[in-house]
């Protein structure tokens, strides 16, 4: 992909639907009792995974351009799927299903890409065994996952987080409707909380106290009909752009203002940015409203630990507004960013320092000093849909022409980015 910068971005324009929402719409809906319809569902490589998984399980699930239609089973519905499943990309595909799978009474197998062959497993491995769960990985970390029918019901658990994810979070607590009894999760850092959100939308009864989730099982699950907010991880990438190109002003519509998401508003307001949120709203459980996002100076600032599980995704693209910012930016404690579908401290660092911006690498994070001109260059993607579409944006604020390197990977979270990207140009 050839990126010429530098024009000024402005216009209104929709995100596709939130990717972590779409996932648990399509796996809370599958083990529910008749039909779930998802409007506004995002349709992108990872989720596509999610469906066919759930397809392969019995489940029927018709689409229709951003709409499916899911026959929900029921909690013990589900079917043999007689091959393995393959999770593709997606880490949240993998880690949430298995949740599920451990409270099937039929073997089954989860494969991934080499990517996420190389992401870690242990992280719910380590819970869903304490829970009875028959679940074994390569190495006793890796996929493929093997996952064989244990003892019913599951054993309730009680379990801090070692790491602030969501992920393993919604693993446990999917694993939770198999079980037996109050299980309480300790979290001590926010992570998204889509799946105590939806379960809850959909019947369940999830308290969160302090730093506790509390969940009991549920005997069964009503289907309900869900729209999928705009994915502020995907506006994340327009919200910078516009921040950063002189002249720029753009309208996000409907986006999901999750608290537990928005951590890049605030950050990109406290570097001096100009973001407004209008039109506030709550469709099923889920915040939503519209961001208009404008030119303006930013400066560094310090990124404090305890919201970086409300931005996680978006530190890529947090990295290219500081690279073009006043001072100095830190980033620490952010080692969760090594995990991901490619080591992202590493990518950006690397990428960064090509187009000549003042970066270090920290074992746990970056320190960027802000310039007011980076160099077009041909840059890695290293197969990652956020370092990508980061990487474009760094490469649009410049004068000159880059080239992205396996652009295609946008297709993971955001398939029409570059059509929006060009339509916003001015
Ligand atoms: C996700 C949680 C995050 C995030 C990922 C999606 C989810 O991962 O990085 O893109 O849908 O739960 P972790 O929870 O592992 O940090």
């Amino acid at each position: 992909m050839i990126i010429k910068g530098k024009k000024r971005l402005c216009g209104q324009i929709r995100v596709p639907g939130d990717k972590s929402i779409s996932h648990r719409g399509v796996m809370i809906g599958s083990i529910a009792e008749g039909e779930t319809i998802i409007e506004n569902i995002l349709l992108s490589e990872d989720t596509i995974r999610t469906i066919e998984c759930f397809r392969q399980m019995g489940v029927n699930i018709d689409i229709e351009d951003c709409r499916v239609k899911i026959k929900g089973v029921g909690l013990n519905g589900l079917k043999d799927p007689n091959k393995v499943l393959d999770c593709g990309n997606s880490g949240t595909a993998m880690r949430l299903i298995s949740g599920i799978l451990v409270g099937q009474q039929f073997p089954t197998t989860l494969i991934g890409d080499d990517s996420l062959n190389k992401r870690p497993m242990d992280r719910i491995i380590v819970p869903l065994s304490k829970m009875g769960a028959n679940i074994k990985g390569v190495d006793y970390k890796y996929p493929p996952l093997k996952i064989l029918p244990s003892k019913t019901p599951l054993e309730s658990i009680d379990y801090e987080l070692p790491v602030a994810s969501a992920q393993v979070k919604s693993s446990i607590l999917l694993a939770c409707l198999y079980s037996n009894g109050k299980t309480r999760i300790i979290e001590k850092n926010p992570t998204r909380d889509h799946t105590e959100r939806m379960l809850n939308y959909f019947g369940a009864h999830i308290i969160k106290e302090k730093d506790y989730i509390y969940m009991e099982p549920k005997g069964k699950f009503i289907a309900k009909n869900i729209y999928v907010p705009g994915d502020i991880s995907s506006a994340a990438f327009l919200i910078v752009a516009a921040t950063i190109i002189e002249g720029s002003s753009v309208i996000i519509k409907d986006v999901g203002l999750n608290p537990t998401r928005t951590g890049i508003i605030n950050v990109i307001n406290d570097m001096g940015g100009s973001i407004k949120i209008e039109n506030v709203r709550i469709l099923n459980n889920e915040t939503i409203g519209d961001i208009h996002a404008s030119y303006s100076p930013l400066k560094g600032i310090e990124i404090q630990e305890e919201i970086l599980g409300t931005l996680i995704d978006e530190i890529p693209i947090i990295a290219v507004a500081a690279a073009f910012a006043k001072g100095k930016t830190i980033i620490k404690n952010a080692e969760e960013l090594k995990y991901k579908e490619t080591n992202r401290i590493k990518a950006m660092v690397n990428e960064l320092k090509n187009m000549d911006a003042n970066i270090i690498e920290l074992p746990d994070g970056l320190i960027i000093e802000g310039k007011e001109k980076l160099k077009p260059a041909t840059l890695k993607s290293y197969n990652d849909h956020r370092i990508a579409m980061a990487l474009s944006i760094a490469a649009f604020n410049t004068e000159g022409e880059s080239i992205i390197d396996n652009h295609e990977c946008v297709n993971i979270s955001y398939p029409n980015f570059y059509e929006t990207l060009f339509q916003l140009e001015h």
